[in-house]
C-alpha cells in the first residue's frame, strides 16, 4: 500500500481540553510520522478558505466561529495508507456515532466540537497540507 500524507488539525476544543499531547501520542503510536507541526489561532479568512466547500451549509457560521475562537495545532502526517487509517483512528464526524476508543469518541463533545479535523481523500490531504505548510517546512 502507498505512503500517503494527510492533515490533522487539533481543533480549539482539543487544545482547550489540553489533549494535544494525548492525540499526538496516539497518532505516533499508530505509526504516523510528523512531517511538520504548528500551533496557531486560525484567522477568519483562513478558516473560511479552508472550509470553503461547506460555505452553503447551515452550520458554516458556527464552524468558523468555533475554529477561530482559540489556538489549534496543525500537523502534517505521513504513513502507509494514511488517509483511511487516520479516518479510522479519529472516528465518525459526530462523536456520538464514533466507535469506542477513537479520538473523537474520547475527546469530542458534539458534531461541531469534535476535537480533530481529517482530510477526506489523498488529494485533499495534499491540498490541505499545502494550505498550512510550505513545501520546505515538510520533513
Ligand atoms: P471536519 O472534519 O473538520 O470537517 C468539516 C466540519 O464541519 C466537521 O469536521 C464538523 O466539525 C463540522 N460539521 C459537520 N456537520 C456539522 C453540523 N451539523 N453542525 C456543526 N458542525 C458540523
Amino acid at each position: 500500500m502507498a505512503i500517503q500524507r494527510t492533515l490533522c488539525i487539533i481543533k480549539p476544543d482539543g487544545v482547550e481540553k489540553r489533549k494535544q499531547g494525548a492525540i499526538l501520542q496516539r497518532l505516533l503510536d499508530e505509526g504516523f510520522r510528523v512531517l511538520a507541526m504548528r500551533q496557531l489561532t486560525i484567522g477568519r479568512k483562513q478558516a473560511e478558505g479552508f472550509y470553503a466547500v461547506h460555505r452553503e451549509r447551515g452550520f458554516f457560521g458556527e464552524l468558523i466561529e468555533f475554529m477561530t475562537r482559540g489556538p489549534s495545532v496543525v500537523v502534517a502526517l505521513e504513513r502507509e495508507n494514511a488517509v483511511a487509517h487516520y479516518r479510522e483512528v479519529i472516528g465518525a464526524t459526530d462523536p456520538a456515532k464514533a466507535a469506542e476508543g477513537t479520538i473523537r469518541k474520547l475527546y469530542g463533545a458534539n458534531v461541531g466540537e469534535n476535537a480533530v479535523h481529517g482530510s477526506d481523500s489523498e488529494e485533499n490531504g495534499r491540498i490541505e497540507i499545502a494550505y498550512f505548510f510550505a513545501g520546505h517546512e515538510l520533513l
